[in-house]
């Protein structure tokens, strides 16, 4: 069974990891250190109680693989979900321990976590980064620490890892896009009035999510934005906040395009409480059953677009490697359109 803890506590400071670089390989001078522990713990327990043998320390020793992964924060539905798919993977590699810290949202925080992990020499690290700048410099310390590297979802600003798993978001906002003319009158007929609300401004998937979106409905000389490039971070409230303000100073708004689901359902809410959620159209990413798909099956969203977590996949990859495997530098998990459509259908696959 994989194990989840929290970050485990060995201090601050410089990461201090030393592999000889000139060995054959690493990974052997790894196994050669991991089989000297085994042994030192194997005469310990002789020469104690066989107590120790169960204890954390003797379970961890009889892990193969070590593997760190940081994520960013576990309170929005997507990172929980996230965090669910990467344990559940987990449980299926009795051989591997994995270590899941959470960044509470902060960049110092992640930074500090990804720090411990290269402390702990981890034989690879997971990261899920709050944003690509601030923690490009700890990604390259590990990179240099010859700790294989697993970028997830949110990119950082060096290409030196070993493989980034995501979906594409560039795509996923192109769909959108060509939701949202079709929602506001067919293409080359396309007009209204448009909201869109922005993730994290200092993370790709925002841009690429505008980016993907506005290629398309640039196109439409009846389509205006009302707002300029304003981010509500991911997060519901800070979407309701920007649409309330929206909603006072316009009218007519006629579509809202949230980055994600709990920003494009803040920005239902925000209308529901002036009396105009039926004038507007809403469209969201994620598609989380519970979430987004719940919501547009009770007509609270208009359509969402699913935006796999890497979890599973990012640890079955980063197993595939340690165990001598080839992997791809970029591995792109699909998406789906969700609408009325399709919803109930969807909902009952899932179960709920
Ligand atoms: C969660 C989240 C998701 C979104 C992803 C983008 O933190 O905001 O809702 O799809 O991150 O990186």
């Amino acid at each position: 069974m994989g194990r989840a803890d929290g970050a485990q506590g060995n201090g601050r400071g410089k990461a201090t990891v030393k592999r000889d670089p000139v060995s054959k390989s690493w990974r052997k001078q790894e196994m050669k250190r991991r089989d000297m522990l085994k042994l030192a713990a194997i005469g310990a327990a002789l020469l104690t109680t066989t107590a120790l043998l169960t204890s954390g320390n003797a379970y961890a020793q009889d892990k193969k693989w070590k593997i760190g992964f940081s994520q960013v924060t576990t309170i929005e539905p997507w990172r929980a979900q996230f965090n669910k798919d990467i344990l559940a993977e987990a449980a299926k590699h009795p051989d591997i321990e994995l270590i899941v810290t959470d960044g509470e949202d902060k960049t110092e925080k992640q930074v500090a976590d990804v720090e411990n992990l290269i402390r702990q020499e981890v034989d690879a690290l997971l990261v899920s980064p709050k944003e690509s700048a601030g923690l490009s410099g700890v990604v390259q310390q590990a990179v240099d620490a010859k700790i294989p590297v697993f970028v997830l979802d949110r990119n950082v600003e060096t290409q030196d890892y070993t493989q980034f798993v995501g979906g594409d978001n560039k795509l996923i906002g192109r769909a959108a896009g060509e939701y949202a003319v079709e929602l506001l009158g067919g293409k080359g007929k396309a007009a209204g009035n448009v909201v869109e609300i922005w993730g994290g401004m200092g993370t790709q998937p925002a841009h690429d999510r505008s980016n993907g979106f506005h290629e398309v409905t640039d196109k439409e000389p009846g389509i205006k934005y009302l707002l300029d490039k304003q981010s509500g971070d991911w997060k519901q409230d800070q979407a309701y906040n920007i649409m309330a303000t929206a909603l006072r100073n316009n009218e007519k708004i006629d579509l809202v395009y949230g980055h994600n689901d709990p920003m494009a359902y803040g920005a239902y809410l925000a209308a529901k409480d002036v009396g105009r959620e039926k004038e507007i159209k809403f469209i969201g990413i994620d598609g989380l059953p519970n979430e987004g798909v719940t919501l547009v099956n009770n007509g609270e969203l208009t359509a969402t677009f699913t935006y796999v977590t890497p979890g599973a996949e990012g640890l079955r990859q980063a197993i595939k490697f340690l165990n001598g495997e080839k992997v791809e530098k970029t591995i792109t998990l699909p998406t789906q359109k969700i609408t009325k459509e399709n919803s109930a259908q969807i909902l009952k696959d899932n179960g709920l």
